[in-house]
């Protein structure tokens, strides 16, 4: 495009100063500009970008908001053991009749743990150092042969790190899996604006560009044609997970079966939390529909607030862990629903008006991200279950102290060992709160402690201090 048509395109919305190199770019530098410009729709961003640097959005009213129920974890009554029984009976159909993939989001950058690469590369367990990716692929494997079916596998990436994730599995030659069964998908961009609503430039001839948030899944399996693939595969359920998480059951009959029989269109496990401080969103319930209302915009009143049985009031909070019908993408994607972006204030590297380069050290600009949870309130019949966090939740977020590859592997040991106890194997104890033994377990072998009854015999006797890798 010429420069005159991008000015008709940037003039109305205040970004012309987005061309202000525009006379020193090489022909290849104007294509890459240009294309970028034109990829992006304007007057909407600039909706949103309004909207989060102005008074426009919505206050949450939180006198009204009231805390979402859910189902425990186990039954509590004769009724509840009916339909979990039930529930279980229909998950397992679903899972053999090729009803259910898997789709996990990792297009994040990964900042906090500041490993360089896309995070389901990073090498994370004791013996064998496999990666995030190597253990969910196991996982499906395992399933697989469960099952006797193929669980296709949807995975997003952003433009970021779309490459190196694919070279990776390229590399490993898909972990054993079919590559005609793991789907790649790309997420949308979203420029970065300063605090006046003006974009910025990360190169002369390239926008300061981020990935669009997790939420951006429902576009971006639309776009690329996963949706389609998924029509075509019968396939109804995706079972979601983030990347980060390698604990996550990868396919619950008892979640899904509730799901199903429920008919809920986006279903959430939740995690109660530790104490009122934990760091998850919080299931909300207001006007009547659910929704997930961040840590960071709660009020601490509302976070330590205590029910008659003195449990915390709001303790249902979210590990991201969700059922998706194929069907509601589907319709959000159709409807193009006004999903509104998050702000989060950032340092983003760019270029100044006289050319120079700018490093902030503190944040400069806002970016814009959609939260694949803001789904929920438009979902009929949003189902929430409890989950059990030893099994179920050891996200891999900071490279040391909470949530981080160490606190993982301790939560990993510990599952291990608990699977083996239920197998019948007789494990040493933890003694002053060291491991008892470095142990690893393969998810192609076991991804539930039944999978171990068959090699309990070869496991008799665990020696405090050894090491064992189960594959
Ligand atoms: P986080 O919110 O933890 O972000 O993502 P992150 O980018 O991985 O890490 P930080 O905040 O920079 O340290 C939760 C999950 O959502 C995915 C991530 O890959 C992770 O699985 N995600 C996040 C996306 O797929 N796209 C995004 O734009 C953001």
């Amino acid at each position: 495009m010429q420069k005159e048509d991008l000015l008709k395109i940037l003039a109305p919305v205040g970004q012309s100063h987005l061309l202000r190199f525009w006379d020193e770019l090489t022909p290849a530098q104007r294509q890459n500009l240009s294309s970028q410009i034109t990829s992006q729709d304007w007057t909407k961003i600039m909706s949103w970008v309004r909207q989060a640097l102005g008074n426009e959005q919505q206050p949450i009213p939180f006198s009204q908001l009231q805390p979402a129920p859910y189902l425990p974890l186990q039954p509590r009554n004769e009724t509840e053991k009916k339909l979990y029984a039930d529930a279980r009976e229909r998950g397992r159909q679903l899972l053999s009749g090729g009803m259910v993939a898997a789709f996990t989001v990792a297009g994040g950058q990964g900042t906090r743990l500041g490993f360089d690469g896309p995070k389901g590369t990073f090498s994370f367990t004791p013996l064998r150092q496999a990666s995030l990716f190597q253990f969910f692929a196991e996982g499906i494997a395992r399933y697989q042969e469960k099952y006797q079916i193929v669980f296709p596998w949807y995975i997003m990436t952003s433009p970021a790190n779309d490459l190196p994730t694919r070279q990776f599995f390229e590399q490993h030659a898909f972990f054993g899996l079919e590559p005609k069964n793991v789907f790649f998908l790309q997420q949308g961009m979203l420029p970065a604006f300063d605090f006046q609503g003006k974009a910025l430039l990360a190169e002369k001839d390239s926008l300061a560009l981020s990935a669009n948030g997790h939420g951006g899944s429902f576009a971006a399996l639309h776009d690329s044609g996963a949706l389609q693939d998924m029509q075509r595969r019968g396939i109804r359920y995706l079972s979601y997970w983030q990347v980060d998480n390698p604990l996550v059951t990868l396919f619950d009959p008892l979640f899904l079966g509730l799901h199903e029989i429920k008919a809920s269109e986006m279903s959430s496990r939740a995690l109660i939390k530790r104490d009122s401080m934990e760091k998850l969103g919080h299931f909300c319930l207001l006007d009547g529909k659910t929704m997930i209302v961040e840590y960071s915009d709660m009020p601490l009143e509302l976070l330590q607030q205590t029910d008659s049985e003195q449990q915390l009031r709001f303790r249902a909070g979210s590990p991201a862990i969700h059922i998706l019908n194929c069907d509601f993408i589907q319709r959000l994607t159709a409807d193009q629903p006004d999903f509104q972006p998050h702000r989060a204030d950032k340092k983003v590297p760019c270029i100044a008006a006289d050319g120079s380069v700018v490093t902030p050290a503190k944040p400069n600009a806002i970016k814009l991200e959609f939260f694949l949870f803001d789904a929920i309130t438009l979902a009929k019949n949003p189902l929430i279950l409890a989950t059990d966090r030893e099994e179920q939740f050891a996200p891999i977020k900071n490279a040391t102290g909470e949530d981080s590859p160490q606190t993982c592997r301790e939560a990993l040991l510990a599952r291990s060992l608990r699977w083996l106890q239920e197998a019948g194997v007789t494990v040493p104890c933890q003694q002053d709160g060291k491991a008892p033994l470095k142990l690893e377990i393969s998810p192609r072998l076991a991804v539930e402690p039944s999978d171990l009854v068959p090699h309990v015999q070869r496991l008799s006797a665990l020696r405090p201090g050894s090491e064992l890798l189960l594959e």
